[in-house]
């Protein structure tokens, strides 16, 4: 790859601070820039993993004159900087849409209006855009099912009928033709990123890529942020003797891919030429469920603990949804090198060095008092 000056918004953050690493590795020379959110980094410094060999600039994507600064003579914007708490999005509504609608917009507003050396952007999407995944229906075929109605969820039938004719319906593999329904605050600012960096992408000539992430997990994943993923949060619990607490019945599945496939996925791209306009799926293709990922989790930690399945729902949360990796594979020649089995041990290691935080009662609490469990 031909060496890059590249600018990674949220760089000391969990997926930003690999991907610097992964830059700086690959010959490339690297910016910074991160506000060092406190529900992040509560230390208030620069993370200890941080690479030394990048520049750092600390700013907040809403402010005019650290983004100005933080574009100057770059080659290539990774735009992962964004507020990433799905349920807290859903109650802190005005300042995820100020900090990851607005954020992204003032770094387009900056390119559409001065001079830059911009040529390539990647922007972090999620597969939260699209709300439920794909399922399919043995009577109607492939069916997008949207949220579950409240009147089955009241009534602890987890699974998805087919909305048309009632019958079960199976999971698929979700593609990236299937239509968004993002249903967060959160999903829909994801929304916003792409279709904004692909627009502007677009106007002024600039090579733009949108990837959708699925659920990440890996060291440096945020313990301190109580709405981090659940592959960490069941490894902290597991960790402090306390059961993970499960929602719903713990059958539902999602599709869990490791930090360094991310940022293999991520560097492709960057180099390829072929992907610009391009929304591409990051995941691994293989959906577990919630106690399948519990399970793996104690087992790599000897835990006898056993989780406490709730039969309660978060409001907003989706039943299934899997990657289909089938456009990634074929544009960038990508594929995910490592199974949740041989991932977790990484995982489970950096929890270990992050002493006791179990941020998860008040998360739950906060949650709870806004009726967003139920
Ligand atoms: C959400 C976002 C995703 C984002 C991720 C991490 C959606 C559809 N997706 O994923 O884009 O990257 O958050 O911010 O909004 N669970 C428990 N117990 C817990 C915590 C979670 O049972 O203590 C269950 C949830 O109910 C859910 C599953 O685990 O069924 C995954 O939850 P989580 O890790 O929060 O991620 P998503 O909601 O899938």
């Amino acid at each position: 790859m031909t060496p890059m000056h590249v600018l990674v918004t949220g760089g000391a953050g969990f997926v930003g601070s690999h991907l610097v690493d992964a830059l700086v590795a690959a010959g490339h020379r690297v910016r910074i820039l991160d506000s060092l959110d406190p529900q992040v980094h509560p230390e208030g410094a620069l993370p200890d993993y941080l690479n030394s060999a990048a520049e750092f600039i600390r700013g907040d994507v809403r402010e005019r004159e650290a983004v100005r600064e933080a574009l100057r003579d770059v080659d290539a914007v990774v735009h992962l900087a964004a507020a990433v708490g799905v349920g807290q999005s859903m109650y802190d509504v005005a300042r995820y849409v100020d900090v990851n609608s607005l954020g992204g917009a003032l770094l387009l507003d900056l390119l559409a209006n001065e001079k830059h050396t911009v040529g390539r952007m990647l922007v972090a999407s999620s597969m939260s855009c699209y709300g439920e995944g794909k399922y399919a229906c043995d009577a109607c075929g492939p069916i997008f099912p949207k949220l579950r109605p409240a009147a089955q969820l009241a009534a602890r039938d987890w699974e998805m009928h087919c909305p048309a004719c009632g019958k079960p319906a199976r999971p698929v593999p979700t593609d990236e033709e299937k239509p968004l329904f993002p249903t967060s605050i959160y999903a829909i600012t994801k929304r916003d990123h792409e279709e904004m960096f692909l627009s502007v992408g677009r106007a002024y000539g600039i090579k733009t890529t949108a990837l959708r992430f699925f659920n990440i997990y890996g060291p440096r994943q945020a313990l301190s942020n109580p709405y981090t993923g659940v592959a960490a949060i069941f490894s902290s619990r597991l960790l402090n003797g306390r059961p993970p607490l499960i929602f719903e019945d713990g059958r539902q599945s999602r599709d869990f891919i490791h930090v360094s496939d991310v940022v293999s996925a991520m560097q492709t791209a960057l180099d390829a030429d072929n992907v610009d306009g391009e929304v591409l799926n990051v995941g691994t293709g293989r959906a577990l469920s919630v106690l399948e990922l519990c399970g793996l989790l104690a087992d790599k930690l000897g835990s006898g603990e056993k989780p406490e399945i709730e039969n309660r729902f978060r409001e907003g949360d989706i039943r299934h949804c899997y990657a289909d990796v089938e456009k990634i594979r074929r544009l960038l020649g990508w594929s995910p090198r490592i199974g949740f089995e041989e991932g977790v041990g990484d995982l489970v290691g950096w929890v270990r060095t992050q002493l006791a935080s179990d941020a998860v009662p008040r998360a739950k609490e906060e949650l709870e008092r806004r009726g967003l469990t139920k």
